[in-house]
């Protein structure tokens, strides 16, 4: 059984006014567990509405979330726990810090769950080790860390929590290149490590290629693709005919076949293009 099925999903904002407008609109998929999932589409394609509705925050107006079979509507008010099994964390997570110690705000979500004593001081001090955070920044106040280190509080306030499924809506936009790898290699070892199911949306496509097991691509409002990385960057044109981006090097395998090399489309990793140029300069077939 998947652990997080859409079904049929839709949400339409302003219902009942001019405004009406559908952000996701009969989006159906499954989420297996342990799978690291991408989400990638233009802005307003709806991927923010889409995911919020993975910990109930926003109701379908449309469809069914199911958590491990379960609607996680079948009971409103019980809607409160799905928040701690699903953890979000949104876009620019670090205006939602509020505490006056970075302790204290990694310690929110697991006090709202009922820890106390040890074991919350436990699930603090781990959830900030997870991302990189040093003791003596536990007690600062969130206000004098750079943006870089708030996402890595608001992370770990949500790791603390323990999610089963851990949902990140571009965790590192607008941080610099070192941040970003560094967020992102906290990220993929939290998810080797406990084998938490994670979805990732993010702008950057290169991001995606090197994280996710499975991509799914929204354009207004549905599904376009999806499929392995390698399935959907081997589609580049229709991706880029979508005003979105592909890796890099999908850019470089298309520059060299439109100059007639024979790059298999479905190269996207600095790796896989490597070995294919070293087999035609060996002059042997592509593999
Ligand atoms: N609270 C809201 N009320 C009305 N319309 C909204 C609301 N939030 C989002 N929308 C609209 O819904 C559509 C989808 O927005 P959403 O934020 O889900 O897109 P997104 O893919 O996350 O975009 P981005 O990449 O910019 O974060 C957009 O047209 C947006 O203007
Ligand atoms: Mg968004």
């Amino acid at each position: 059984m998947p652990i997080l099925e859409i079904k049929n999903l839709t949400h339409t904002y302003g219902v009942g006014t001019p405004f009406r407008r559908s952000a996701v609109e009969d989006v159906s998929f499954a989420v297996e567990q342990g799978e690291f999932l991408g989400l990638i589409g233009h802005t307003g394609s709806g991927k923010s509405t889409l995911i919020q509705h993975f910990n109930g925050l926003l109701r379908p107006t449309g469809g069914q979330v199911l958590l491990e079979g379960k609607d996680i509507w079948a009971e409103p008010k019980k809607i409160r726990a799905i928040r701690f099994q699903v953890g979000l964390v949104f876009q620019y997570p670090e205006y939602q810090l509020f505490e006056e110690t970075v302790y204290k705000d990694i310690s929110f979500g697991p006090k709202n769950q009922g820890k106390t004593g040890d074991a919350l001081d436990h699930a603090v001090r781990e959830a900030a080790r997870l991302v990189g955070l040093r003791d003596e920044q536990l007690e600062k106040s969130p206000f004098e860390l750079s943006g870089g280190q708030k996402r890595r509080v608001a992370l770990a306030g949500v790791l603390a929590m323990e999610p089963k499924v851990l949902v990140l809506d571009e965790p590192t936009a607008g941080l610099d290149p070192a941040g970003r790898e560094n967020l992102m290699a906290n990220i993929r070892e939290y998810h080797r490590n406990k084998g938490t199911t994670v979805i990732l949306v993010s702008h950057s496509m290169d991001e995606i290629a090197r994280n996710a097991d499975r991509v799914l691509v929204l354009k207004a409002a549905r599904i376009l693709m999806s499929g392995t990385p390698a399935e959907v960057f081997a589609r580049a044109e229709e991706l880029l005919s979508a005003g979105l981006d592909v890796p890099q090097i999908t850019r470089v395998a298309m520059a060299l076949r439109n100059r007639g090399v024979p790059i298999d489309p479905a190269v996207y990793t600095v790796e896989a293009l490597e070995k294919q140029l070293l087999a035609l300069k060996r002059g042997g077939a592509p593999c």
